[in-house]
């Protein structure tokens, strides 16, 4: 037994250039339809999960703070269900570090699980290959599962039919893509978002009269994006990306009540880039639950398109590029 040294892990979040919106089944994360992200170099969130063998209840510090509600809730219902799959008992302090808004939209739900996924296997000994991982940090927080791997990762739905519906939903990385894609990120509100991305999807998939013709253009998307990363045309990659990030927004603002995560901001934001694309620029629009708007770049050109967006935005702007997946500090 490990006793009471800790485990650490980190990993980056990622941001899906066609999203997953909508689960098929709440209690597993199982989405409707496949999901394709690219797992960033910044914002990263470090993990430590530590076993107390004669504790009663956990302990979770975020941020250096002691976590309640909600946000305590996540963790604990993930360590029940690891404790669950290695047959163990034992209380654990998990502290987590983010260097990322919790939040608001910049996906810190996936970095963190696939950080507590990876320390926390570990910490109760566990031995997951990769794919196990992906399907484990999935139950944290659907995102989670693509954050497990780096560079761009596709997260596979299964079949609808599957005998197994858990094992058939996990991530795994593209290869064969040489796209060097950045990404530009306007931090325009970093608070905590009103509604969670879990309540706004469900809502969506329940009350929008667009989310069905939104489904069934994100499945045809899915295999038009992994041509174009194949074929690295940019074009092509930035086109689908903001046609399916908007798509995703206009299913919750058409839902019943509507959530509107786009702010005035957001619009100016995403009127910028396309002033900047008739002017040459090649650069596209993505968002996620929450009004902060992603810009998708060639890396050669992300200094230019993170000056323009600074000057029109007066926001605090970050380059992002491909990053790692999630891996244990101090080695194994
Ligand atoms: O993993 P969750 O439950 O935070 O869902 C995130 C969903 C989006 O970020 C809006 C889209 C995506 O695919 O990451």
């Amino acid at each position: 037994m490990r006793g009471s040294e800790p485990a650490e892990a980190v990993a980056h979040p990622n941001i899906a250039l066609v999203k997953y919106w909508g689960k098929r089944d709440d209690r597993l994360v199982i989405p409707y339809a496949d999901s394709l992200s690219m797992t960033l170099d910044v914002f990263p969130t470090t993990t430590q999960v530590r076993l107390q063998p004669h504790a009663t209840h956990d302990v979770v510090i975020m941020d250096g703070a002691l976590a309640r509600n909600n946000a305590r809730r996540r963790i604990v219902d993930f360590l029940d269900l690891v404790r669950e799959q290695a047959g163990r008992s034992e209380c654990a302090v998990v502290k987590t570090c983010n260097t990322v808004p919790v939040g608001a939209g910049l996906a810190s739900s996936a970095s963190g699980f696939a950080a507590l996924a990876l320390a926390s296997t570990a910490a109760y000994e566990l031995e997951y290959e990769p794919a196990a991982l992906s399907r484990l940090a999935r139950r944290g927080s659907g995102s989670a599962a693509r954050s497990v791997f780096g560079g761009f990762v596709r997260w596979h739905a299964g079949a609808p039919d599957a005998p197994d519906p858990d094992r058939a939903s996990f991530a795994e990385p593209l290869t064969g893509t040489q796209l060097d894609l950045a990404l530009v990120a306007v931090l325009l509100e970093t608070g905590h978002k009103s509604v969670s991305s879990r309540e706004a999807m469900s809502r969506s998939a329940r009350t929008s009269p667009l989310f069905p013709t939104w489904l069934a253009r994100t499945r045809a998307e899915i295999g038009e994006m992994c041509a174009a990363l194949d074929e690295g045309d940019l074009a092509t990659v930035g086109a689908i990306a903001e046609c399916n990030a908007l798509g995703m927004h206009r299913t919750m603002e058409t839902a019943v009540p509507p959530v509107r995560y786009r702010t005035r901001d957001s619009h100016r934001v995403l009127q910028q880039v396309r002033r900047m694309r008739r002017a040459g620029l090649r650069a596209w629009s993505t968002m996620d639950a929450g009004p902060n708007v992603k810009v998708l770049c060639a890396t050669g050109d992300a200094p230019l398109v993170a000056e323009e967006l600074k000057q029109a935005t007066r926001r605090r702007v970050v380059v992002a590029r491909g990053g790692p997946g999630a891996v244990l500090r101090g080695g194994s």
